[in-house]
């Protein structure tokens, strides 16, 4: 039987549109496991799926939705589109095709998935977002692995995210973009949140944490980042770390256990670059 556990309590994006806090990630699933684990997860009490037309399971995503039993309203869709869909038109062309893919007739939030800097048509694609969000085919509209410099571009043109979603977690920071969001009133997105492929979570001044709390080191990084006012969307495929990443609203992380994990910071030569690297 499915465990259920209390849906995620939301943020308010800047135009008003409510957000859940806690999202599934669906990198790297392919369409037959998203329609099975996106089922599971609104069955579970998720209400925020994560997306993107690169991870090529925008249909798996949709069938899942369809086959939870529920309703679409109660449902908070994230897609994003690629580097080809880069003006006002190419935006309005890459939201139809995931729509369709998803099987659906809006889409909660849409981002432009990386600046791609080398084509220069980042403003464009955003005003393209702008002009989709005017037509009501999507709530709100965003931004993911923006820069300062790609954000201010943004700015000088009036143009301000509802969130920007980027690599962060006790071992990365991001300490410049935080300010920035905070300053703007853009929401910030954690992908990657459990540090995916490092040792992050057996991290002793991770694990002390979760001792003390009785739960696992994954909660205590998820409870981090909501706790800051961020958005998570971490991947599970598997039903109880699925379980787990959701049941992260009934504990609270004292000032000196924020602060500890906020010590954790490095310098990462493998993190992905938006000024080099881009899809
Ligand atoms: P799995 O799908 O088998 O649970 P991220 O969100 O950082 O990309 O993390 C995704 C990775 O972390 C996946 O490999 C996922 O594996 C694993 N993962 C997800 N939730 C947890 C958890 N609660 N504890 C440990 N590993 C987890």
């Amino acid at each position: 039987m499915t465990q259920r556990i209390q849906p995620a309590p939301c943020l308010s994006l800047l135009n008003g549109v409510q957000i859940p806090q806690l999202g599934l990630g669906t990198w790297p699933m392919n369409d037959a496991e998203c329609a099975v684990t996106v089922a599971a997860a609104l069955q579970m009490g998720y209400r925020h799926i994560d997306t993107a037309e690169n991870y090529e399971n925008e249909r798996g995503v949709g069938e899942g939705i369809r086959n939870s039993g529920v309703t679409r309203r109660e449902v908070f869709v994230t897609t994003k589109f690629n580097r080809k869909w880069h003006s006002v038109d190419g935006a309005r062309q890459a939201c139809e095709a995931s729509l369709k893919r998803l099987g659906l007739d809006y889409i909660d939030l849409l981002l432009v998935h990386w600046p791609n800097p080398d084509q220069d048509r980042y403003l464009e694609a955003f005003q393209g977002l702008v002009k989709l969000l005017e037509a009501g085919v999507v709530r709100a509209i965003g931004t993911s692995n923006f820069k300062p410099a790609h954000l201010q571009r943004l700015f000088d043109l009036g143009l301000v995210p509802h969130l920007n979603q980027i690599q962060l977690d006790p071992y990365h920071l991001r300490d410049d973009l935080v300010a920035l969001h905070r300053e703007r009133g853009i929401v910030t997105g954690a992908w990657r949140p459990l540090g995916c492929g490092n040792a992050m979570l057996a991290d002793p001044a991770i694990t002390a944490i979760a001792e003390r709390h009785g739960r696992t080191s994954a909660q205590i990084v998820l409870r981090w980042l909501v706790q800051q006012g961020f958005v998570a969307t971490p991947k599970s495929s598997n039903p109880t770390r699925m379980a787990q990443n959701l049941a992260i609203f009934d504990f609270a992380l004292s000032d000196d256990e924020m602060a500890a994990l906020g010590r954790l910071d490095r310098l990462d030569p493998e993190m992905f670059d938006a000024d080099r690297f881009g899809h």
